[in-house]
């Protein structure tokens, strides 16, 4: 019988998410994420296959473990390509706030776009806006047509963006084109991948945010149907610079394209699991009892579209 990977990987957010949520509001960012990170690496290793990180914890040079390019993996096969963030949102753990996950996002080789690790500007949507947005166009018609889809108002709709000072005007516009707005202090792969899903009363994701976070959502996006469409937005002329030659290497000249979920996240042979650390808009946090923890998590196939919420009880050993 053909095998799940991504049902093995659930096993291995689980254990990150715990890993990260036993530091929720310690105000300790670097210890948070390295929980995570040892815990996945870890968990990754005690599984057959073997698994190439094309999105990780950052290049050799600056991250000793997951970083780009590092092989994991008890066995030679399947090969897969790796898409990973142990912790999605550090901040929200150290601070305590809303919205954290432990994700991973798989594929074929070839498969996930190798994206440097800079800004996108991105619209998300689910399913019955995938063909109306469109990234050059005023946020007003974007609102308008994404409302059209839904069947609502745009009073109705109701958009997500990250709060920052480089979205005042994106938020104003958004507001008079007569649409709600939710601000996140962080979290925007969970964020991108609740606009595919009907009750999480969040029908758009708007505004810059990470480009690997870009990748990491393009994936359950693609499998749901949804869309989400990215522009590069450099932060500096070094940064530009290394924009291109990231791009180049992947035969793509233009560093104005706007990438869709078909560029980021190729072919339907891809999976995607994640598990919440924080309670955010796709999944509930960890949460801890005298005897037990409870994890919640949500696995993704391609190949069958088959969506899996996990709920699990893991024995607390104190
Ligand atoms: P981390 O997982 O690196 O903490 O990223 C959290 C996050 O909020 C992402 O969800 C988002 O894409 C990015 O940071 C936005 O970047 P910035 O905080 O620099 O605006």
């Amino acid at each position: 019988m053909d095998r799940n990977l991504a049902l093995e990987f659930v096993r291995v957010t689980e254990a990150a998410a715990i890993a990260a949520a036993e530091w929720v509001g310690r105000g300790e960012k670097k210890k948070a994420d390295g929980a995570a990170v040892d815990e996945m690496r870890d968990r990754f290793n005690q599984i057959e296959f073997k698994g190439t990180v094309v999105i990780g914890e950052g290049e050799k040079d600056e991250a000793p473990k997951l970083y780009t390019g590092e092989i994991v993996g008890k066995n030679r096969e399947p090969e897969m390509d790796l898409a990973i963030d142990p912790l999605e949102a550090t901040d929200s753990v150290a601070w305590g706030r809303y919205n954290a996950i432990s994700v991973i996002a798989a594929g074929p080789k070839g498969t996930l776009l190798h994206a440097p690790d800079t800004y996108m500007n991105k619209i998300a949507v689910g399913k019955k806006a995938a063909k109306v947005i469109d990234l050059d166009a005023p946020i007003k018609d974007n609102i308008k047509k994404i409302a059209k889809a839904l069947g609502k108002d745009p009073r109705e709709v109701t958009a997500i963006v990250l709060d920052r000072e480089r979205h005042q005007e994106l938020i104003k516009e958004i507001r008079n084109a007569g649409a709600r707005v939710r601000l996140i202090t962080d979290g925007d792969v969970a964020a991108a991948i609740a606009c595919a899903l009907p009750d999480s009363g969040i029908d758009a994701l708007f505004g810059i945010g990470g480009s690997t976070e870009a990748v990491l959502a393009a994936v359950p996006l693609k499998i749901f149907g949804g869309e989400i469409l990215c522009r590069f937005t450099p932060r500096s002329d070094e940064d530009k610079k290394n924009i291109e030659e990231h791009l180049k290497k992947a035969g793509i000249t233009n560093i104005n394209k706007v990438f869709s979920t078909n560029d980021m996240a190729k072919n339907n042979l891809l999976t995607f699991t994640a598990t919440g650390v924080i309670d955010g808009p796709l999944l509930e946090g960890v949460k801890f009892y005298s005897d037990k923890i409870m994890t919640h998590s949500i696995v993704v196939r391609g190949t069958s579209g088959t969506v899996r919420y996990i709920k699990t009880e893991h024995k607390a050993y104190s």
